[in-house]
């Protein structure tokens, strides 16, 4: 119950009003790198919320790497949130195709008059609708209606999910098929964000060992993920950080690693002698207004940490994070290995699982360190006998 009281600090009224049966909060640390420039904008602090040890200072350091040898550009391509609404079982597929087509204008008119009404006079709203005929494996035919939907500087969730359902029976009531779920779709296909890190005077071996990481991430999809994985660690901090849906990007960001037929690295890096040059590219899908963004006093303040002016910069900021923290894992992973200097910032986290007192840690701390270089590893047992160690 302590635990819990604590956890709450001045009150629980935020953590009531974003969830149901709320007892408390979960923290996690709130972390600071240095500032990134991106088509010549410079974005001057990021923050990050992760647990792992040894992500924000790996992240650290190749920023301020990236930031005097490097340059970064970024582009999103369409504009587009994809919304769905399902008809598992067409009885006239024909009839289907031929309502969508002719209907399209008047079902984003509607649209854009009633839910989407006030993004539409933001300049965003439906701007498209399309459909897709799928053949079933047991001969029945299958129709998925798109929604194209500009959600500006939000991530668009709600706005697009209540434009499906308004939607829905129109569609049904005119073509007299029935339509079983209507949902966005996080594969979001309609808009890509893509970031390209160009770095100059690189130790050529070093270049061409990172190339070579890569490439094997290209062709092997068990490395992929976790290639994957260590450019999530970056994503995720700072779409965390602003309270954003990291669920929805991972979901996305792994979708689009398979987008070719087999899951591949997200990331690609090409050397060219003393230049290295990685891109980038995927469905981030995120907002600086709605959701949690704007009522979350952590993720306002990350906000304005960041100085993003609109959702595609914080895309962009998303993606080169990713980016720059794929280029730390990959650099670490073919030099020294990734043990080394993770395995030093761990120290203190087994010290801590053993319950050292603070001023055992201390003490400790140096010990562990010893072990760590001469036998290359260590693990919660060395700290329990540092521990004993020391106590006798
Ligand atoms: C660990 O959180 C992330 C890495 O495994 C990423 C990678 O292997 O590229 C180090």
């Amino acid at each position: 119950m302590q635990i819990l009281k604590n956890s709450i600090g001045d009150d629980l009224e935020l953590a009531d009003t974003l969830v149901e049966n709320a007892v408390g909060y979960f923290q996690l640390p709130f972390s600071i790198a240095p500032g990134i420039t991106i088509n010549s904008k410079k974005y001057p602090l990021i923050p990050l919320v992760i647990e792992e040890t040894s992500v924000v200072a790996g992240l650290c350091k190749n920023i301020l790497f990236a930031n005097s040898n490097g340059t970064i550009v970024a582009s999103q391509s369409g504009r587009g949130f994809i919304g769905q609404v399902h008809f598992p079982d067409l009885i006239h597929p024909e009839i289907f195709k031929n309502y969508i087509l002719n209907c399209r204008e008047n079902l984003i008119t509607q649209a854009n008059q009633n839910p989407c009404a006030n993004m539409f006079q933001r300049g965003g709203g439906v701007f498209d609708i399309t459909f897709r005929i799928i053949p079933r494996p047991d001969g029945k035919t299958m129709g998925i209606v798109h929604v194209l939907l500009d959600s500006k500087n939000a991530m668009g969730a709600n706005i697009i999910n209540q434009t499906c359902e308004y939607l829905r029976p129109l569609i049904e009531n005119a073509c007299g098929e029935k339509a079983l779920l209507s949902i966005l779709s996080n594969y979001n296909t309609e808009k890509l964000t893509k970031v390209e890190l160009t770095l100059e005077g690189v130790d050529a071996d070093l270049a061409n060992r990172i190339a070579e990481a890569s490439m094997i991430a290209q062709c092997d999809t068990y490395r992929a993920v976790t290639h994957n994985k260590g450019i999530m660690n970056g994503m995720d901090a700072v779409c965390l950080a602003t309270g954003n849906d990291w669920r929805a990007l991972e979901a996305g960001m792994h979708a689009f690693a398979a987008h070719n037929g087999s899951y591949i690295g997200l990331s690609k890096w090409t050397a060219y002698g003393q230049q290295l040059k990685g891109t980038l590219e995927g469905p981030i899908n995120v907002g600086i207004v709605g959701g949690v963004t704007n009522i979350h006093p952590m993720a306002s303040l990350a906000l304005r940490c960041l100085s993003v002016e609109s959702s595609t910069e914080l895309a962009y900021v998303m993606g080169a994070i990713g980016l720059i923290q794929n280029f730390a894992a990959l650099r670490a992973l073919v030099t020294d290995g990734i043990a080394k200097g993770h395995m030093r910032l761990h120290l203190k986290n087994l010290l801590k699982q053993a319950h050292a007192t603070p001023l055992e840690q201390k003490k400790a701390l140096k010990l562990l360190e010893k072990i760590l270089d001469t036998k290359h590893y260590v693990s919660a047992s060395d700290a329990h006998n540092v521990l004993k160690e020391l106590r006798s």
